[in-house]
């Protein structure tokens, strides 16, 4: 158990700026998620921290001790690659056996650990096969028994799961948070999948382009997200996005998208007035939150064409046409849908809406 600090990190190759000035902390047996699109320099991170990267400037602190300068081997830290690079010519044993070899333990204590752990990752009936007789969830397996053989102080991640099929990723998920739940070992772990993090995170950190754009709690970051690229990489499908004017018109204030105006109330409009850089925003509401109804309802804001409906079972999503936009909304079976091309009202609650800057892309409300 340990915490981790980092402070100011900056990473760059030649001209790249991979990494642009993090900071982040993990508490004593927290599960963090650097979670972000491809480049967003989630891997430099981890690297940086594992000490397989020297970073250009900030500082990073394990256990409040600043580990800068100590080589990756005396840091006490174990990373799971994407790809699990098992040994192929050694059996399960001797890979999980491997870091304790090298670490010159005696060979009984080996074997109490390899056991241990095999237990623990219920692969204790495959020890003497070979990496390629094990299915992938299995060698997912042995990597992180690899990895925990030796008790780390921080657990480092890079997209453990990414080599597996969906099926298995959200089984294995959820191995893996109860794995981190009873052993509580400090885990930060990287993957650009949404619904991966939300599922297994205790905080969220959101990056782009080399930077943390919030750091949160699952619910927090779907529910507030702190500004417009935060709101549309969380959800699926994402958050519907709407351009709109701020209009004042007799001390009302009216967000004007062309095909309709939304009023806001008082109070929120006067948030959105001295908070907006200008008067251009982007109105924004989650497919979930939509309310659908052939007849104009309370909550109907615009008329939208139905365009096309995907039934999925537990719920079905609706592509509607509206304006120049193409937005998706998600309702329950019951619910029912004209056909396609023909009309339907559209409405979110306001506590569901969300406005953001046009320009800053900060969130309003
Ligand atoms: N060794 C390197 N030399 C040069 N550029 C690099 C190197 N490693 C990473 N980069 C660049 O730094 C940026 C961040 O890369 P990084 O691998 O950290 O991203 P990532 O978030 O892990 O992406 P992915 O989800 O694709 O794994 C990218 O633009 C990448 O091309
Ligand atoms: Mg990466």
């Amino acid at each position: 158990m340990s915490k981790v600090k980092v402070v100011n990190l900056v990473k760059k190759f030649d001209k790249t700026v991979a990494v642009d000035g993090i900071s982040f902390d993990v508490r004593d047996g927290e599960f963090i998620i650097l979670l972000g699109p491809s480049g967003c320099g989630k891997t430099t991170t981890l690297r940086c921290i594992a000490g397989l990267e020297t970073p250009d400037e900030g500082e990073i602190y394990i256990d409040d001790r600043l580990v800068n300068d100590l080589p990756p081997k005396d840091r006490d830290i174990a990373m799971v690659f994407q790809s699990y690079a098992l040994y192929p010519h050694m059996t399960v044993y001797g890979n999980l056996a491997f870091p304790l070899k090298m670490r010159k333990l005696p060979k009984d204590e080996i074997d109490k650990k390899v056991r241990e752990v095999a237990k623990l990752l219920r692969i204790e009936e495959l020890l003497d096969r070979k990496p390629r007789q094990l299915s992938g969830g299995q060698q997912q397996r042995v990597a992180l028994g690899r990895a925990l053989v030796r008790t780390p102080k921080v657990f480092l991640m890079d997209e453990p799961l990414s080599n597996l099929d969906a099926k298995l990723r959200v089984y294995m998920r959820a191995e893996l948070k109860k794995l981190q739940r009873d052993l509580k070992i400090t885990t930060i772990y990287v993957t650009h999948d949404q619904a991966e993090a939300m599922a297994m995170a205790d905080r969220i950190a959101v990056m782009n382009k080399g930077k943390i754009l919030q750091y949160s709690e699952p619910h927090h970051v779907y529910e507030k997200p702190a500004n417009l690229f935060v709101a549309g990489f969380i959800g699926s499908p994402p958050m519907n996005f709407i351009k709109a004017s701020i209009v004042e018109k007799d001390s009302r204030i009216i967000l004007d998208a062309g095909f309709f105006q939304y009023e806001l109330e008082r109070e929120l409009g006067e948030i959105v007035k001295r908070e907006a850089s200008g008067s251009e925003v982007v109105i924004g509401f989650r497919p979930e939150h939509m309310i659908l109804s052939k007849e104009r309802g309370a909550n109907s804001v615009f008329q939208a064409d139905v365009y096309v409906i995907e039934p999925m079972g537990s719920n079905i999503i609706v592509d509607l046409k509206a304006g120049e936009y193409l937005l998706k909304a998600v309702t329950s079976p019951a619910i029912e849908i004209p056909p396609p091309g023909q009309k339907v009202w559209v409405g979110f609650p306001l506590e569901k809406l969300h406005v953001f800057d046009a320009k800053t892309e900060k969130t309003l409300i």
